[in-house]
């Protein structure tokens, strides 16, 4: 699904063809009509807001651009005809444009789909929620004038902030951040607020790079593909929505993981894996299920070991946690890590047959383990539990190994 991006004329684009109130104009625009500056709205069941942002975005962009500017609605097919809200609204706004996108869905990919058909020498993206002040917008495009490559509105500089957050919520999205700039510094350090999708940047800093985002994410792709030069930032106050809905889910926070992780491999780990054909994201997959297995397997060895409750041994306790992580790890791992093998192996049998070999190994492991957190709590005197953890990352990779080379053979790793 890699795509470049370069200035593909309007209408050139099969799947994501613009449609419009009456003819389509498919025609390039002539050079004195133009366009400076393409704005993408990404919606999904945007329909009770589009008529107000559509309108105050023309005001706007207007009073900067006169007309030459284009406003790109970028829709996924959307259930409640957010395509149709934008097909009427255009009679009214000559510089609007409706892309009503079949077959593919993804915040990110919506952005880069609006990009390719779009024509402006900067290109930027705005929520289609009003959570994102369009006022903004203007600060943003002195910024790209005074000479930035890339700016950013942002929430965590002078003049930014959110408007009624939680602690959860905040603490998620401090963490995403951590997470980013542990997996990928020198991308995401770059700005203060790498989950903003409220940017623009000028089309020569990243045309002809292929861009292949992954989830919501896309101001990271920008910046890890791009040839970006000076960055600005301008702070914001991220709005409450006040019609629809959002559409995160805990997708998003998996997405983001992995596309950070895709980010990171296109360099260093990138050739690794080409040298010695490690399959590094589906080794990300297991070992994320292996984490969700960590919580199984620490809540039952306390449930059994601790005390206060059954008071069991430490041995038969472990034993049985980690059975019970075991059967959780292979049903994720079965319907998720490696679901283009077993798709092609479907029927009860061998799935089955598929467990008893996941589970063979996995006891292996669980021996294994058993030796590596006797020796660390008994000889070495580290505790009960972070004993058990490090037992289990060893552990991680073995069954990994293992597991990729019998129970799921996969003989064509595709990613
Ligand atoms: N075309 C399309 N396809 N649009 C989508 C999709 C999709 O699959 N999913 C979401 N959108 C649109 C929504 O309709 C909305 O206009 C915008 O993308 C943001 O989606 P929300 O669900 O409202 O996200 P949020 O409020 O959590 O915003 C967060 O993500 C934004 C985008 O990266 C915040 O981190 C914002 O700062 C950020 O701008
Ligand atoms: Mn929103």
């Amino acid at each position: 699904m890699t795509s470049k991006l370069t200035a593909v004329p309007v209408g050139s684009f099969l799947v994501n063809e613009f449609i419009s109130a009456e003819e389509p104009s498919l025609e390039p625009l002539s050079s004195e009509n133009e366009i400076k500056f393409s704005l993408i709205v990404p919606t999904y069941n945007e329909s009770k807001n589009l008529a107000k942002l559509v309108d105050i975005l023309t005001r706007l962009l207007n009073d900067y651009y006169g007309d030459r500017y284009e406003l790109i609605i970028v829709d996924d097919d959307s259930p409640d005809l957010t395509w149709q809200v934008g097909l009427d609204l255009m009679p009214s706004y000559p510089n609007l444009k409706i892309m009503r996108r079949q077959g593919e869905k993804g915040l990110s990919t919506a952005v880069i789909r609006g990009w390719q058909a779009s024509q402006g020498e900067i290109l930027g993206v705005i929520d289609g929620d009003l959570q994102h002040p369009p006022e903004t917008l203007i600060k943003m495009l002195d910024a790209i004038a005074a000479g930035a490559d890339l700016t950013v509105a942002s929430r965590h500089v002078e003049g930014g902030g959110v408007s009624d957050w939680g602690f959860i919520r905040r603490v998620l999205s401090r963490g995403a951040q951590m997470l980013g700039l542990l997996i990928l510094p020198n991308v995401i350090g770059r700005v203060s607020d790498p989950m903003s999708g409220y940017f623009m940047v000028r089309r020569s800093a990243i045309a002809n790079h292929a861009m292949n985002p992954l989830g919501y994410k896309i101001l990271i792709e920008v910046l890890g593909r791009g040839d970006i030069g000076t960055v600005a930032e301008v702070g914001y106050v991220f709005q409450e929505r006040q019609e629809g809905e959002s559409k995160v889910t805990w997708r998003q926070y998996v997405d983001y993981i992995l596309h950070l992780l895709r980010l990171r491999s296109r360099g260093r780990i990138g050739r690794i894996r080409e040298k010695f054909q490690v399959p590094v994201q589906r080794f990300l997959k297991f070992g994320l299920v292996g984490f969700s297995g960590v919580f199984v397997d620490m809540a039952i060895l306390y449930l059994l070991s601790d005390a206060s409750s059954l008071g069991m041994g430490l041995t038969t306790s472990k034993i049985i946690a980690s059975e019970v992580a075991v059967l959780n790890n292979f049903l994720w791992n079965d319907l998720w890590t490696f679901r283009d093998f077993s798709s092609k192996q479907s029927g009860w049998r061998k799935r089955v047959k598929r467990f008893v070999k996941f589970n063979l190994i996995c006891l292996l492991g669980i021996g294994l383990n058993l030796i590596i957190l006797n020796i660390l709590y008994n000889y070495f005197g580290v505790n009960k539990y972070l004993a058990n953890l490090i037992a289990i990352a060893i552990v991680t990779i073995w069954n990994f190994w293992f597991n990729l080379k019998l129970s799921w053979r996969v003989t064509q790793t595709k990613e």
